[in-house]
């Protein structure tokens, strides 16, 4: 069920409701009376197929609210107004929306959107630690940024469609062997400085960790994704450690592997760093038509980390060659100590780096190598948890 309330954010909300029906949602939307001076019903069930429900007191039956209530696997309220959440925060049952939230069992989603005063408003925090203090409500934003025409920029913003829906999914996928379990994942490239202005580095684009961070923090996990530079937008609930050298991923890797029920190691980590880092810039003039840049190895972050890792955790690696794949993963496998390893073959269209697609092979201790076809890279991701939540815990 998605209950709009009326601010100006709900034009958001037909995407929203649209992004929903999409992935498989049957989606029942409620409209406040407010509501409907900013969007029309009509735009809801043009996007669902299905009515839009604004009124309690309607000829479909006395009972509609207990109805919606009941049938909700999930209530989403986007834009969720001060009015709705000073409602919701006192138990209140004052229209179709309230009545059904009240009515049903099911867990809410509050994507708050109003005017950066309205939200600072003590009464209005207080109403909002209320919704937080319950298990039942999940909060998602608000964001700080552009506000309506005129109010300038602050906190108060609706999170963005994307952002709600996967608050959504959180919700909805959570109660499996992930639900809770502590899950590290490293991505991205690493940095290597040769001077205050220059790196070496890799085309690594981060993208492979973001999308494994996303699809463990939507099965409900606790994630923690250390990652070197990349611009990939990481799901607000995720704890983000960013870094740019091996040595720091290292340490903020190290600070949490202990912990951990699961690890992911996709980033691309230079095996070498220039030994040492030039205090000024390297100037043509000076070092001449020849430069040799001594190079020292890194530490190898996952051999380290899976050391470290308590028994019943997952550990998964990742595989990146050129050639002999298979035979190239299985002997990463067995060095690192690896639960499972991800191969996938450098210089392929539509595969690995900086790709949005991958074409990978997964193979483990247990698992006979598996070869996927191009997919998604979020798509992989999602077949990587489903291997790592089956072996969870042993
Ligand atoms: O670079 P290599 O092919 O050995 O990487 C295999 C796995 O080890 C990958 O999962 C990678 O993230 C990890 N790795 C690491 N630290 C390194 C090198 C690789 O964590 N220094």
């Amino acid at each position: 069920m998605l209950g709009v309330c009326g601010g100006i954010a709900a034009y958001k909300s037909v995407q929203l409701a649209r992004d929903l029906t999409l992935l498989g949602a049957t989606v029942d939307v409620v409209l406040t009376g407010a509501a409907r001076n900013f969007v029309a019903p009509l735009s809801f069930e043009g996007v669902t197929g299905r009515g839009a429900l604004t009124d309690l007191f309607s000829v479909e039956g006395a009972a509609l609210h207990v109805t919606l209530g009941r049938e909700a696997d999930c209530v989403c309220i986007a834009p969720a107004t001060a009015d709705f959440i000073a409602r919701a925060a006192s138990g209140r049952a004052s229209d179709l929306l309230t009545t059904a939230v009240v009515a049903s069992g099911a867990p809410v989603v509050v994507a708050p959107a109003m005017n950066d005063g309205m939200f600072a408003h003590p009464r209005t925090r207080a109403n909002l630690a209320r919704l937080d203090a319950s298990p039942r409500y999940h909060r998602v934003g608000p964001a700080t940024g552009l506000l309506a025409a005129g109010e300038g920029s602050g906190p108060g913003r609706m999170a963005e469609p994307d952002g709600i829906v996967d608050a959504v999914g959180r919700v909805l996928g959570a109660g499996g062997a992930l639900s809770g379990a502590r899950v590290v994942v490293t991505g991205g490239p690493t940095r290597e400085p040769l001077d205050p202005v220059r790196y070496l580095g890799n085309r690594s684009s981060g993208k492979m960790g973001v999308a494994l961070a996303r699809a463990a923090w939507l099965r409900g996990a606790e994630v923690t994704l250390v990652t070197g530079p990349t611009a990939v937008p990481v799901p607000d609930g995720v704890d983000v450690v960013r870094v740019e050298t091996a040595r720091e991923m290292r340490d903020a890797v190290l600070a949490v592997a202990a912990d951990a029920d699961a690890a992911i190691f996709a980033a691309a980590v230079a095996d070498y760093r220039p030994g040492a880092v030039q205090p000024g810039k390297i100037k043509r003039s000076e070092a001449g038509n020849s430069l040799t840049v001594e190079l020292t190895a890194n530490p190898d972050i996952a051999a380290e980390a899976v050391a470290r890792m308590k028994a019943g955790s997952v550990s998964v690696g990742f595989a990146l060659e050129t050639d002999d794949l298979v035979a190239r993963a299985k002997g990463k496998l067995a060095a690192k100590d690896f639960d499972l390893i991800v191969g996938n073959r450098a210089g392929q269209d539509g595969a690995a780096f900086e790709a949005d697609t991958n074409r990978v092979t997964i193979l483990g201790r247990d698992l006979e190598p598996r070869e996927l076809p191009l997919m998604s890279k979020f798509a992989v991701a999602w077949e990587i948890m489903d291997l790592v939540e089956e072996r969870v815990g042993g």
